[in-house]
């Protein structure tokens, strides 16, 4: 299939957020799409699949023009889209999700069920998921979910498949059988736009690269003509430099949380760590290693059965969330959709709703001052939106992210726990985020930080500890660490070099 999208203008209300872009896709082709949050690339794609209307403009397939009133129209010519954003309704089974309005009937007109789990055994048999098909949906983890929703195209036999960051949700071991699944379907002559905010992954997988920057077209080019600092140079307008901080010495203050012997049934074991002020500390692991358990116990969400927590070397309890917000711990937590932010309401709303205390005065709301104050902490997370009565569903991605950080940095915290903080965040965010890290280091603010991106971790913090299968197998002070050592202990390596 050859796709080509020209002049593409689009606005919501007054904003416009697309002017006069151009993009073409040809058969066989993987076509990286790529830009900075907010640059409109989610946007393009969904005009292109016709979930949005466009304001200008004209697309062509196989050279006729089409003009999809709907997703519907799109799938018809062999289309299909993996949205960033899941939206799955999570009391359905995995079957039912997916042929939801897709259903296989039989003569008499009963769904015939049989055929529909033939067919999506074989699918998912290719993707090496083993899932009960009779599962509610809410039970699988986002990775999962995700892989769904790339299960769903490929039973449309789609020839072009659009997927919006699919790789942002997945583990390590997701995101190999992901591409593995890519590389069947090249053989197979398909198509694939590729948003991703993962540069590796572009110059391992696609053809060329399209990049938009501000909502306008920048350039299209073959990936082996490119390089990764020209890639951001472009998706920024201007020269980054490097991406993380220089490190200064700082000398530790005191000690802020000091975490001992903390164990929770087979999710993780004998846990001791310490966080003091203006320390940046990670935890490095594979996924099920046992990192997001031990946040969702620091705080409260899921508390430990046994272990002390010491904050500012006084003991304390930490049961609930509440007993974690009154010693002034925060938690930006991997999955802002379920749990880190209301989609539904406002950006102002989703900062109050988190600061309650500190905005109100006798139970009463100062509008002023939630106002004031919110504005000042989306500032301070270079939050691209047009005001605070925005939805926050209206943002894209990555700044929603940063809702969510702007929302606990507003919060006061002394400790902040930060799991997965850059995911889905452009290069310039990612950036600029790193710098706010090293920012509020400086008042005292100490950091717990969960990354599955270890140049990240290697790149900011001051200690990283390792866990393996919920275990901690060593920690080590950063000092030029490389990646090798951390990955050894990862992996259960122990400083013999051997295995337990
Ligand atoms: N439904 C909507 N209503 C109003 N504005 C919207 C809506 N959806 C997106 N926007 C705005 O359009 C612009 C482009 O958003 P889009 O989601 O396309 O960005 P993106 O390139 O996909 O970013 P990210 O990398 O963060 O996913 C943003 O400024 C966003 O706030
Ligand atoms: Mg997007």
């Amino acid at each position: 299939m050859h796709l080509e999208m020209k002049g593409i203008y689009k606005s919501f209300g007054p904003v416009e957020v697309l002017k006069n872009v151009h993009f073409d896709i040809k058969e066989n082709e993987f076509h990286a799409l790529i830009g900075e949050n907010g640059a409109g690339k989610s946007t393009l794609v969904k005009i292109l699949t016709g979930i949005f209307p466009h304001n200008g403009g004209n697309i062509f397939v196989n050279g006729e023009e089409v003009h999809f009133k709907s997703i519907r129209d799109s799938e018809e010519k062999k289309i299909a889209i993996v949205n960033q954003e899941l939206n799955v309704f999570s009391d359905m089974t995995v079957l039912e999700n997916l042929f939801l309005c897709k259903e296989i009937k039989t003569k008499t007109g009963r769904i015939n069920v049989k055929e529909q789990s033939k067919l999506a055994k074989e699918v998912l048999d290719k993707l090496g998921i083993d899932i009960d098909l009779n599962i509610a949906i809410g039970e699988l983890s986002v990775g999962l979910q995700q892989m769904l929703e790339i299960a769903k195209a490929i039973l449309l036999d789609a020839e072009l498949i659009v997927m919006d960051e699919p790789t942002s949700a997945l583990t390590d071991k997701e995101i190999n059988a992901l591409f593995e699944v890519l590389e069947v379907l090249r053989t197979e002559g398909k198509s694939i736009i590729y948003i991703s905010h993962r540069m590796k992954e572009i110059f391992q997988i696609c053809d060329r690269i399209t990049i938009l920057r501000d909502g306008e077209f920048v350039i299209t080019e073959k990936v082996k003509n490119i390089t990764y600092e020209d890639v951001v140079k472009n998706m920024v307008g201007y020269d980054l430099g490097g991406l993380f901080p220089d490190k200064p010495y700082i000398k530790l203050g005191p000690s802020l949380l000091r975490v001992e012997n903390i164990s929770k049934g087979k999710l993780f074991e004998n846990v001791s760590f310490e966080v003091h002020e203006g320390e940046i500390i990670g935890f490095a692991g594979l996924m099920g290693s046992g990192r997001t358990e031990i946040m969702n116990a620091v705080f409260g969400i899921d508390p430990c059965d046994k272990g002390e927590f010491y904050v500012k070397d006084k003991l304390v309890n930490i049961k609930s969330v509440q007993d974690a917000k009154k010693h002034r711990i925060g938690y930006v937590t991997e999955n802002r959709k379920e749990e880190g932010l209301f989609l539904d309401f406002t950006i102002l709303d989703n900062i109050l709703f988190n600061n309650l205390k500190k905005f109100s005065n006798r139970k009463i709301i100062d509008h002023k001052l939630s106002s004031d104050e919110a504005k000042k902490y989306t500032d301070l997370v270079n939050l691209k939106f047009r005001g605070l009565e925005q939805y926050a569903s209206e943002l894209s991605g990555g700044n929603q992210q940063k809702v969510v950080l702007a929302k606990w940095l507003a919060n006061n915290p002394q400790i902040l726990i930060l799991d997965e903080p850059t995911r889905g965040i452009d290069v310039n965010s990612k950036k600029q985020i790193y710098q706010l890290i090293y920012e509020l280091r400086k008042i005292g603010i100490g950091f717990i930080v969960v990354s599955s991106e270890l140049v990240e971790l290697l790149g900011i913090t001051d200690k990283i500890y390792v866990m393996h299968e919920g275990k901690m197998t060593k920690s080590i002070i950063n000092d030029n660490l490389s990646d090798e050592t951390v990955m050894k202990y990862m992996m259960g390596g122990t400083d013999n070099g051997e295995s337990e």
